[in-house]
Formats: C-alpha cells, sequence, structure tokens
C-alpha cells in the first residue's frame, strides 16, 4: 500500500500536460503516493459527467485532504460558475498561497525578489453574486466578513512568524470601499495588534502598491489582500519573476488542501507540447512540504534550479525550446 493517497485534477487546457509531468517528476523522485485522477472543468462535462464539478470530485477531495489540480476554463461572460470558486468555498480553502520568487536562471527585471501573496480565496467580489435589477443595470456584490477577515489576517502573520517573515503588507481600497476594504484592514490591525504584535505591518492603497511592487518588488515581504485584488496581483507578480509558467500555488483550508499553479488553462497553446510545466511541479512540491515529505521537494528543488541554470533544456516563455516533455524529462534526469 502507498504511504500516500493524492487526488488529481488533470484540469482543461494545458492542465493534462502539466499535471502529468508534475506527476512524473514526483514519482521519479522517489514519491511513495497513489494517485486518485478525477476530473473538474470542462473535460468533465465532456467526460459525461452533466457537471463541472461532480460530486465524485469533491467526494474524492473530502476522502483524501489533499489534491494537485491543473487549471480549469472558465468561461467569459456566460456560462458555468468558476469551478474554483466552488471548489474554494465548498471546501473551505480559505487562504491562497502564492509564493514569488527569483529563480536562479530566469532572467527578469529585479534580484532578490521574495514575497508570498496570501489571498482571502471565500469571498469578496470574486464571488460572482451578480444581479440584473432592469435590463441595463447590474450589480455585482462584494461581501466581506468579520470572520473570513479574521481568519485571512491571522494566517498570514502566523505564516509570517512560521517562515521567519518580517513584514505584512496589506493592499486595499478602503478610501472607496470604506464599509467591506475598511472591514479587511481594521480585522488585519486588529488580529496583528492583538495576536502578533512582533510581525511588522503596512497598508497600503492598491493602486500606489502596484506601482511600487513594480519600481522595487524587493521591498515587500507577505501582501495579504481579499480575493479580487490578490487575483490580479497575483499575476502581476508572476510578470516580475519569469512568468505564469513559474509561479505556483496552495489553496488551505481547515481540512483539506488544493495545490494549483497560478496560470490558467492557456487554451492559446493547449495539446501543442509548449506549456512550461514548472509552476505545477512546484506546486506539488509545496504540496510535499505541507505533508512533510521535505526531502523529496527539496531533490526536485535541485533538480529543477540544476536545468534552469543550464538553460539548455527549458521551455519557450523561459527563452528555450524545450517542449513540456522534453523539459519534464530533463528535470527527472537531474534527481538524484
Ligand atoms: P492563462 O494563465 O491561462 O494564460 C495567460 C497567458 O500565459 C497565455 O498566453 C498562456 O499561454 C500563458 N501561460 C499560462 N500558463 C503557462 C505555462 N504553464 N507555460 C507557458 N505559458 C503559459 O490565462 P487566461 O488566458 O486569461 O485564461 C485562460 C482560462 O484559464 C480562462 O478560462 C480562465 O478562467 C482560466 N483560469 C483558470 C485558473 C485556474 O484554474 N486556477 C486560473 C486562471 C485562469
Amino acid at each position: 500500500m502507498s504511504k500516500h493517497t493524492i487526488v488529481l485534477i488533470p484540469g482543461d487546457g494545458i492542465g493534462p500536460e502539466v499535471s502529468s509531468a508534475a506527476r512524473r517528476v514526483l514519482d521519479a523522485a522517489g514519491f511513495d503516493a497513489q494517485w486518485i485522477e478525477v476530473p473538474a472543468g470542462a473535460t468533465a462535462v465532456e467526460q459525461g459527467h452533466g457537471n463541472v464539478l461532480p460530486d465524485l470530485t469533491i467526494d474524492a477531495i473530502k476522502q483524501h485532504r489533499i489534491a494537485l489540480k491543473g487549471p480549469v476554463t472558465t468561461p467569459v461572460g456566460k456560462g458555468f460558475k468558476s469551478v474554483n470558486v466552488q471548489l474554494r468555498q465548498k471546501l473551505g480553502l480559505y487562504a491562497a498561497v502564492r509564493p514569488v520568487r527569483n529563480m536562479a536562471g530566469v532572467k527578469t527585471w529585479f534580484d532578490g525578489v521574495d514575497m508570498v501573496i496570501v489571498r482571502e480565496n471565500t469571498e469578496g467580489l470574486y464571488s460572482g453574486i451578480e444581479n440584473e435589477i432592469t435590463p441595463g443595470v447590474v450589480t455585482s456584490l462584494k461581501v466581506a466578513t468579520e470572520t473570513a477577515c479574521k481568519r485571512i489576517a491571522r494566517y498570514a502573520f502566523k505564516y509570517a512568524l512560521q517562515r521567519n517573515r518580517r513584514k505584512v503588507t496589506v493592499f486595499h481600497k478602503a478610501n472607496i470601499m470604506k464599509l467591506t476594504d475598511g472591514m479587511f484592514i481594521a480585522c488585519a490591525k486588529l488580529v496583528r495588534e492583538q495576536e502578533f504584535p512582533g510581525v511588522d505591518y503596512e497598508e497600503m492603497i492598491i493602486d500606489a502598491g502596484c506601482m511600487k511592487l513594480v519600481q522595487d518588488p524587493t521591498r515587500f515581504d507577505i501582501l495579504l489582500m481579499e480575493n479580487l485584488y490578490g487575483d490580479l496581483v497575483s499575476d502581476l507578480c508572476a510578470g516580475l519573476v519569469g512568468g505564469l509558467g513559474v509561479t505556483p500555488g496552495a489553496n488551505i483550508g481547515e481540512d483539506y488542501a488544493v495545490f494549483e499553479a497560478v496560470h490558467g488553462s492557456a487554451p492559446d497553446i493547449a495539446g501543442q507540447n509548449k506549456a512550461n510545466p514548472l509552476a505545477m511541479i512546484i506546486s506539488g512540491v509545496m504540496m510535499l512540504n505541507h505533508i512533510g515529505e521535505t526531502a523529496i521537494g527539496e531533490k526536485i528543488k535541485a533538480a529543477y534550479n540544476a536545468v534552469i541554470a543550464e538553460a539548455k533544456t527549458t521551455t519557450r516563455d523561459l527563452g528555450g525550446t524545450a517542449g513540456t516533455r522534453e523539459f519534464t524529462d530533463a528535470i527527472i534526469a537531474k534527481l538524484k
């Protein structure tokens, strides 16, 4: 019997390519796991499940608690409610944790970038609660609850303490959204004062924060923000360290954790052996760390760092010419 059981959701677009790459690397590194593959997204409908998020997928995660997930496509302006929003809400995955770091060998504007975005994952405008009041008049509801605001703030400060990080910066727009974003910063401030006085804290209006991020990202450490801002700032930050091909993520709740790259299903390059699997592989390493398999994680990290530093076999987004499979093979060849 395997030591671990991991739910694998290949997803849509480039999802199957990058998730099978991640699985191959983890297996080759000696990760002793049984993988339970379940569908989500357009793929689930195509397979005849009649739903983008079938019960069997939710049930598998509830049973085994840990999942590695590929991206899923969400139609723009119409169609079904985002699978990701449903998944995060149904499983209480309230914290999105997205490390943003320079990688040796990946050319970027800045050196020394080492931030972690902590994004509230269950409410805010991103929930997509929208109404048509009358033809030509529509609304979108932004929800903030004290419970969720305090919970995510606590997560960010605790994370800072556990990882020896010095500062939490909250991005907000409380000058305009005085109640919702006002509550977000009030909760962060209170949690910090009452429970984590040793962690530095600052608040920044998000527009100015974005400017400062692209001027000098090294001044930031942990970035705490509500759902939609976290979504947008994640891609901005990915651009600072080499793009969406290299930025991993985790969705963490009290009971379950789902690891996935920041990027989407990239329909423009799907099925062409062009996608960079690294973001998904590093998400896999985050999963290994989460379940205590840090030695295997370190081994994988050393292997992909070596391949990138050599700069001989990398995908096109990193300036190379290798395909998804060849890049993955090169990483596997470096595993010791
Ligand atoms: P995207 O992240 O899929 O792609 C943006 C750009 O980055 C594209 O040019 C794409 O080719 C490139 N890219 C993304 N990942 C890459 C990788 N691993 N290697 C090389 N290049 C990569 O964002 P887009 O196009 O806005 O969204 C496509 C679909 O993905 C939408 O339906 C969206 O809703 C969904 N999406 C799903 C997410 C998830 O499941 N977690 C997250 C973000 C978007």
